[in-house]
């Protein structure tokens, strides 16, 4: 693994593996116990849109793996007046050892890192969000004990989240239901990529506009916002689109007793989620933020030390 960008390119092993040593820089942590294993090391993170946890949790991490993180927002470098992804890649090459970027096309992180001659993580892309899909199995497996098996319902917007999601949720045999509009599935590339997985591990996945079907003896369910970054001006008729995937109370009703309810954040009360879902005691969102830290962390090891 040079990158962590596409969910895809990670094995099923691989990403148990992360998942692992996740839980044990968690324990560390928590433990008081300090890791230096990144001491001298940069990374430079990128972003092209805004950021609650992404940037923190990188942050926060690199220091306490002894690292050091540079923000860059794309207004403030040369990229944002028009230098290209290609240039900005050799020159960080240079300075840096690690790229974290957050941005809108897919296809600007994969030309960093095709042109670069470092790690690049994934951040976030109109398209994935590779990190998030790894904090989430983190979270699931922290409450559930396992994960094969498994079944998470995810209501809503077939978008970047859902994606990365479908795709993890295939390598590690869980069962998945995305529910969305027509018109609003998932992307055709990681679909097949989650079939093929899920052929591997004896798992299923299943596509679907009806939201009582995905969420039916569901142990999991996801919503994310119905607007993405970059979506504002389609709010009102997105709004309008979603409606009816809504996670509330009858909809948990569906899933399993113990079901349990995730959330990426940041979260639209009233909107995907009602308050008495997401703030109430199946819902463990912010277990699922805090695990963002020790996940990225495992992914910053991994690339940086082989470790
Ligand atoms: N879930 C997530 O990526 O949050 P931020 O947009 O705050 O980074
Ligand atoms: N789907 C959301 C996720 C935010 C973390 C977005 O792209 O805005």
């Amino acid at each position: 693994m040079k990158h962590f960008i596409d969910i895809a390119d990670t094995s099923a092993d691989e990403f148990i593996y992360l998942l692992d040593l996740a839980d044990r820089l968690k324990a560390q942590h928590k433990s008081g116990r300090q890791h230096n294993n990144l001491n001298g090391k940069t990374l430079a993170m990128i972003f092209a849109k805004s950021s609650t946890r992404t940037r923190i949790s990188f942050e926060v991490g690199m220091k306490q793996l002894g690292g050091h993180a540079i923000y860059l927002n794309t207004q403030d470098i040369q990229l944002g007046r028009g230098e290209s992804v290609a240039d900005t890649a050799q020159v960080l090459s240079r300075f840096v050892d690690a790229i974290m970027i957050r941005t809108f096309a897919h296809q600007d992180v994969l030309d960093l890192a095709e042109c670069g001659s470092i790690p690049v993580i994934n951040g976030l892309t109109d398209l994935m969000h590779p990190c998030q899909a790894l904090a989430d199995l983190m979270t699931v497996r922290e409450h559930k004990g396992g994960l094969r098996g498994l079944k998470l319902a995810y209501l809503g917007d077939g978008n970047n989240v859902a994606n990365s999601l479908l795709q993890a949720c295939a390598r590690v045999g869980m069962d998945v239901a995305v529910a969305a509009p027509s018109g609003y599935t998932c992307d055709p590339a990681c679909i097949a990529d989650a079939k093929k997985q899920a052929a591997r591990q004896g798992s299923s996945v299943l596509l679907t506009d009806d939201p009582v079907v995905a969420a039916r003896n569901a142990d999991v369910l996801y919503t994310d916002t119905w607007v993405s970054m970059g979506q504002e001006d389609e709010k009102q008729a997105r709004i309008a689109v979603f409606n009816a995937y809504q996670v509330n109370a009858a909809i948990m009703a569906a899933a399993k007793p113990d079901a349990i309810f995730l959330h990426c954040l940041p979260a639209y009360r009233g909107l995907e989620v009602t308050s008495e879902v997401i703030d109430g005691p199946a819902s463990v969102v912010f277990d699922e933020a805090e695990n963002r830290l020790h996940a990225q962390k495992a992914v910053l090891l991994h690339l940086l030390t082989g470790g």
